[in-house]
């Protein structure tokens, strides 16, 4: 039995209280799901800056009232210190994942990104420090590793940010690391990789590139690809975040936390493979949709060129092991975003 499935048996057995901050988001409201299946008991915190009630409504579908009644919500911005305080009351585990996405969304407006995701951030981890939370595991990113040449990443070699989203990640990490010294509060950072699945959002200026082609793809629309296409990414589904979350939390040895892991599939694909896959996996759905070429664009500021994550690390000290590739994830994105996406 795998350290996953065990880890679920046991929170089965003996439920806990979490809160899931950024729970109206993709990821979050993934976890939360997940979370509710597993008979926990948690509360969302989230503002709606970025995240849609229509998420929490798509969870609540999955359960009945008896099992829906584990779930609280707590509208609210993570900037309010008494928020936090509020949503972490009586919470055995934070999954920290409110934050403004997005690198070009951090280049136009780094004030905005820094308030949700540093300030926000420094108050969710007092808070939780100060209610007795036995675990915060929060969400840093890929983007940490800015321009170290090294493929594939290794957690401890990383170079200068090249974005402010980059720099709020970076901070997540600093303050964490002190909060293990200064007050001997027990944190694991995340560094996710591309996540993609059920529920990113596909609209908007700041739209992931899975979900965005997808629907362009759907709605019979041109594709822009930045650069050359052969800019690559490891892709990683959401089911494999949901994994590590959960291992994170529960990890106790002095060796597991306080540190932080890439959380990923540790597979590289270009963006014309990509496109590729997509566009072929979309016209085996649905025959009818026209095969059509990208439009290549200028590269974009602030992206890295490659990005591959050496899950070593991860493997080793929390017993995570992904369970989906890209391939077997596009499917079930592809499949979600055919009955979701008009
Ligand atoms: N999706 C990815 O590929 C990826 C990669 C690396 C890191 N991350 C990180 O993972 C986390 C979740 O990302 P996501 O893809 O689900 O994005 P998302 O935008 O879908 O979710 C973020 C959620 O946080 C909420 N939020 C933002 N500011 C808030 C505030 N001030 N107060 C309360 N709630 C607030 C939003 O409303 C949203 O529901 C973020 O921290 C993000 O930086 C994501």
């Amino acid at each position: 039995m795998s350290a996953f499935e065990k880890l679920k048996d046991d929170l089965k057995a003996n439920p806990k209280r979490w809160l899931v901050t950024g729970g109206a988001g993709f990821i979050g409201s993934n976890l939360v799901e997940h979370l509710l299946r597993l008979n926990q008991t948690v509360v969302c915190l989230d503002n709606f800056a970025t995240g849609f009630r229509r998420n929490l409504d798509a969870v609540k579908k999955g359960f009945n009232a008896a099992q829906w009644a584990r779930f609280s919500f707590i509208e609210g911005d993570i900037r309010l210190m008494n928020v936090c305080r509020d949503a972490c009351d009586g919470v055995d585990y934070v999954l920290h994942q409110a934050a403004l996405g997005s690198v070009p969304r951090s280049v136009k407006d780094p004030n905005t990104s820094n308030e949700a995701n540093v300030s926000g951030f420094l108050n969710m981890i007092v808070a939780a420090r100060d209610a007795g939370v036995q675990r915060f595991v929060y969400a840093s990113s890929s983007s940490v590793y800015g321009d170290h040449p090294d493929l594939p990443k290794v957690e401890d070699k990383i170079g200068n940010v090249l974005s402010p989203y980059a720099a709020t990640k970076k901070f997540n990490e600093i303050y964490a690391d002190i909060f293990a010294r200064a007050y001997n509060f027990r944190t694991i950072g995340l560094r996710y990789f591309n996540v993609f699945g059920p529920r990113q959002d596909p609209d908007g200026a700041y739209a992931a590139v899975i979900p965005k082609w997808v629907a362009a793809i759907l709605k019979k629309q041109e594709v822009g690809i930045f650069g050359d296409g052969e800019t690559s990414r490891d892709f990683c589904y959401i089911e494999n975040v949901v994994q590590a979350n959960l291992l994170a939390a529960s990890a106790t040895s002095d060796e597991a936390t306080n540190q932080v892991y890439n959380v990923a599939v540790g597979d590289r694909t270009t963006l014309n493979e990509l496109y590729q896959a997509i566009q072929k996996g979309l016209r085996e759905r649905d025959p009818g949709l026209p095969e059509q070429k990208p439009k290549y664009q200028d590269f974009r500021v602030g992206d890295v060129r490659h990005s591959l994550a050496n899950i070593d690390k991860a493997r080793t000290l929390l017993g995570y092991e992904p369970t989906h590739t890209i391939d077997q994830g596009l499917e079930l994105a592809l499949d979600w975003y055919k009955a979701n996406v008009a």
